[in-house]
């Protein structure tokens, strides 16, 4: 979800065969080669050249985050800089000099061997320099490096989203406070550099490409394996571990995002974090979880019978949000406006709610009331790659749909469509025998000029393929 966001008829042997990852060992490890982060330094340059001379970029890794008593939270490197530099260790600093000939600088921590033997190795030095930089130099002596190029350059480009400490300090240094003694030599650029490497995410490389593939295959083995388990668990948190024992196994080292686990009413909520609740049967299961590879997430949702078999009820919000899915998916092809997927499942959730009599109205009316986002209250779709809700513009907003925007789709970029309805118990005026119903299904699609190629598309996503698997 969630900006305000197959399986055809073969045996499970067959279908468990086909995903598997090709790797004899799973995924683990898996990168990109170095050879892609030397091409899109590449291509950050050349945009740093056409700004003018003494164009500097500087680019900053994600900062720790303290978690508790002498712990932090598990360190994954910001996507930015991930993406320009494939260094995945945190205190590291790139610039990235548009002038020289030997432009890519890393500011990286010192090797110790005390610390690297409680916490690893890292790279140093002699380790930048091997992954690519033209030079290198350890940390806090760095910062007269850092110091020097920032004095140096006209135009500081920062590529920072979540340092807070480190962007003050560069503002600090470009746009430096002072008397009018001084301030008729203040005549600095700083600007924000994070469209710039936005707009190089948004069209993935077939490289970027095979590892979503990779990510989404190690994940579709996660939710078969959930399902697998639906009929045995007790508990909402035998469904999630079932997944990320799973895809760990497999070799993802990271969930792209939480794991959302929600049973019965709990599927009413979008980002549910507790996934630690009873199962009851008859109850529907959500479950939307993504496996990291290589630093690239899948983000898929499925929604299964946790007995096996749909109610009634079920069963008509299901084939609902799997016919506005299909219509989505559809929508998505190279041209059409990224919020053509919201319009088109949108009209399809509303007229169904009318046809089921949860919606009362004429269908166009009700649909231009936009009644519908009482229960789908999320867009269709985001961007995805590196993170879930992945960097790139999504155009200019639709003024009534906040959702997604005018940016026409093209070949290379990957987003989910995930439409959905969600009914949670107490809904006002809505007969009970729909209530505690939500209903979520995502797949991850690729724009091609051969139309939409749904990359998720076979984990079994029909409901007779679900019921099917089930049983
Ligand atoms: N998994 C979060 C989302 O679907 O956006
Ligand atoms: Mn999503
Ligand atoms: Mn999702």
């Amino acid at each position: 979800m969630i900006r305000p966001s197959l399986f055809t008829l073969f045996s499970c042997a067959a279908l468990v065969a086909q995903v598997s990852p090709a790797a004899p060992g799973g995924t683990h490890g898996l990168r990109l080669p170095a050879s892609f982060f030397v091409g899109n330094r590449a291509n950050l340059l050349q945009q740093l050249r056409a700004m003018g001379p003494g164009t500097l970029a500087v680019i900053k890794s994600m900062p720790e985050q303290p978690r508790n008593g002498d712990g932090d939270h598990s360190f994954r490197q910001d996507s930015d800089f991930y993406y320009l530099t494939g260094v995945e260790e945190p205190g590291a600093i790139a610039l990235l000099d548009a002038d020289s000939a030997k432009p890519y600088t890393l500011l990286v921590r010192p090797r110790d061997p005390k610390r690297e033997a409680w916490n690893g190795p890292r790279l140093g030095v002699e380790g930048a320099l091997k992954v690519g930089a033209d030079q290198a130099f350890d940390l806090p002596k760095g910062e007269d490096t850092l110091a020097e190029a920032l004095k140096k350059a006209q135009r500081v480009v920062l590529v920072c989203n979540l340092d807070r400490d480190f962007r003050a300090k560069v503002l600090d240094a470009v746009l430096p406070l002072g008397t009018d003694n001084g301030h008729g030599q203040f005549r600095k650029t700083l600007q924000d550099g994070r469209h710039l490497v936005a707009e190089l995410r948004s069209i993935k490389q077939p490289a970027e490409i095979d590892m979503i593939q990779k990510a989404v295959d190690v994940s579709i083995e996660g939710h078969l394996a959930a399902m697998r388990a639906s009929k045995k668990s007790l508990n909402e948190g035998q469904i999630a571990g079932a997944f990320e024992g799973t895809v760990r196994s497999l070799g993802a080292r990271f969930l792209g995002y939480d794991t959302i686990a929600g049973a019965g009413n709990q599927s009413c909520i979008l980002h549910y974090p507790f996934n630690d609740a009873a199962l009851h049967p008859g109850d529907l299961q959500l479950m939307d979880a993504g496996a990291e590879v290589g630093f690239y997430t899948a983000d898929i949702t499925r929604t299964w019978p946790s007995n096996g078999k749909f109610s009634a009820e079920q069963r008509a919000l299901y084939d609902l949000v799997y016919k506005a899915q299909e219509a989505g998916i559809a929508a998505c092809a190279v041209g059409n406006p990224h919020i053509a997927a919201h319009f088109a499942t949108s009209r399809v959730i509303s007229d169904g709610l009318v046809d089921l009599g949860i919606l009362k109205g004429a269908k166009d009316e009700v649909y231009q009331r936009g009644d519908w986002k009482r229960f789908f209250i999320h867009g269709t779709g985001h961007w995805l790659g590196l993170d879930v809700h992945d960097a790139g513009d999504y155009g200019q907003k639709d003024p009534i749909y906040r959702a997604g925007g005018r940016r026409p789709l093209e070949t290379g970029m990957v987003l989910t469509v995930e439409p959905g309805i969600y009914i949670p118990k107490g809904s006002e005026g809505v007969d009970p025998k729909w209530q505690g119903i939500g209903i979520r299904i995502e797949d991850d699609i690729l724009v091609t000029i051969d139309g939409p190629k749904n990359m998720s598309g076979r984990l079994p996503r029909k409901a007779e393929e679900i019921e099917r698997f089930l049983k």
